[in-house]
């Protein structure tokens, strides 16, 4: 990231993408969830003021807006017509979330018996649910298979003799899908970055342990392979990475059909489409990404004179990500010298790294806004930073804000949804907030904040 001398009336060390903003009051459409709106400085959403919201929930709390969660669903569902659309749970799950994508006709994919066991609770219909890991014991694949889920995504060969003892016992013939990794680096944080080869999911395309996976699934009496499986990472932007994968593995798709007779109706593209999080990203629409995903594609079946599988994506950030924004209070503020006469203002909030591990874990930028009034002050640069006990503990690394922004003062941060709530920790003993949804100007919690009971009901002394 490169600094460069900062324009205008503050002094400060800014990155090369953030410009002083027109007006420091106005929101950046693009980052924020579709209800998203100020009036006189205040911050609303789903028709509401955030300031009377969390005068009743208190700060910091994750306000999602439910429209946008679903108009989003629904843009995967329709741009992708045709396709399955798996919901990624990971990003963000509760009961509430999983009905909203059961009612919106998306799929569910779940990484664990947690969030299994919440996708079930839900009554999301198993059948439409996708399970994932790399590490799945016995007990989770045979709660999985119990449950009638639809499809089990095997990971590693010991997995798919565990998966076939496990389901000839109970009497089941389960679908599988097998993982594979094409080899592809998708050009994302590495620690996002999943179909490169030295890694731990998947099967080798190159190294024919994909192949021979295959082989395994085939020739296993309780499994039913349905097809292949390609996840190349996360918060991606450039349709080569998923070019690239779709041709490897339809490659393998084909010789899998060829070679072992064995028909290949399915071919599941993962997830991973990227969202605008500061004004350098420039995610493109689900329908476009639906039209080039498609026509790479059929190209390439076309190529191999295959007929077209039927194809599932898994979305979770993408849904999410920009639904959700987290609202806290702040309190400390201190400017602090630069190197060269220059100065940062830092803004401390009542949450950070316990609510949002991201720019800690993935260097991520976020951006932010005065959520509770309007100011006329010149804009400062400003690093948002939460309470815990470590230098790294940033919320929003370079933002301008107003220079008068003091105690009391509620700041915004867009973008949260994905991975947010659903990486937070306790870490210094934290009380992880609530989720609040809204809409058409009510509120509800779908995810209460915790108390100090839940925080000691595990501290058993
Ligand atoms: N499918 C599979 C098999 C996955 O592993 C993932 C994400 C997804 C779908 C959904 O990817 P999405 O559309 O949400 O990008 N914690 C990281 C992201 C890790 C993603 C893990 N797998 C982050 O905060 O950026």
């Amino acid at each position: 990231m490169a600094s460069h001398a900062s324009p205008g009336s503050f002094t400060g060390t800014s990155p090369v993408w953030l410009r002083e903003p027109e007006d420091v009051n106005a929101l950046v459409p693009v980052l924020w969830s579709r209800t998203a709106e100020k009036v006189d400085g205040v911050l609303r959403i789903g028709g509401l003021s955030v300031a009377d919201l969390v005068a009743n929930v208190n700060t910091p709390a994750y306000v999602l807006d439910e429209d946008d969660f679903r108009s989003r669903a629904r843009a995967f569902r329709d741009g992708f017509e045709g396709y399955d659309v798996y919901y990624a749970g990971k990003a963000f799950l509760s009961t509430a979330v999983a009905r909203w994508v059961a009612e919106e006709g998306l799929c569910l994919d779940v990484c664990s018996d947690g969030e299994l066991t919440v996708a079930l609770r839900a009554g999301v219909d198993p059948a439409r649910i996708g399970y994932h890991g790399n590490n799945k014991s016995a007990m989770e694949l045979r709660r999985a298979v119990h449950a009638g889920v639809g499809r089990i995504i095997v990971d590693s060969y010991a997995e798919i003799e565990r998966l076939a003892d496990v389901a000839a016992q109970l009497g089941v013939v389960q679908p599988v899908m097998v993982r594979v990794t094409a080899g592809v680096e998708a050009h994302t944080h590495e620690f996002i970055a999943t179909a490169h080869e030295d890694q731990k999911f998947g099967f080798s395309i190159s190294a024919g342990a994909g192949f021979e996976a295959a082989r395994r699934v085939v020739g296993a009496s309780s499994l039913e392979l349905r097809g292949l499986h390609s996840h190349i990472g996360s918060q991606i932007f450039d349709t080569s990475g998923w070019e690239v994968a779709a041709r490897r593995v339809l490659g393998l798709h084909a010789k899998v059909a060829a070679e072992l007779g064995h028909p290949m109706p399915e071919l599941d593209l993962g997830g991973g489409f990227g969202i605008a999080y500061t004004t350098q990203d420039d995610p493109a629409t689900p329908a476009d990404l639906a039209a080039q995903i498609t026509r790479i594609v059929a190209g390439e079946c076309a190529a191999l004179g295959i007929d077209v599988p039927h194809l599932s994506i898994e979305p979770g950030r993408a849904i999410v990500g920009p639904a959700m924004c987290t609202v806290y209070t702040v309190g400390t503020v201190k400017e602090v010298s630069l190197d060269g006469g220059a100065a940062r203002t830092y803004v401390s909030v009542d949450g950070g790294m316990s609510d949002n591990i991201r720019p800690a874990l993935y260097d991520a930028d976020y951006s932010c806004t005065l959520a509770s009034r309007s100011s006329a002050a010149t804009p400062v640069l400003a690093r948002v930073v939460g309470k815990h006990c470590e230098s790294g503990d940033i919320v929003v690394k370079d933002e301008f804000l107003p220079g008068d922004i003091g105690p009391g003062d509620l700041i915004a941060v867009p973008g949260t949804g994905a991975y947010g709530r659903s990486m937070a920790s306790n870490y210094n003993h934290a009380l992880r907030p609530p989720v609040v949804a809204v809409k058409d100007g009510s509120a509800r919690v779908i995810v209460r904040r915790e108390t100090v009971d839940d925080l000691l009901a595990t501290d058993v002394g």
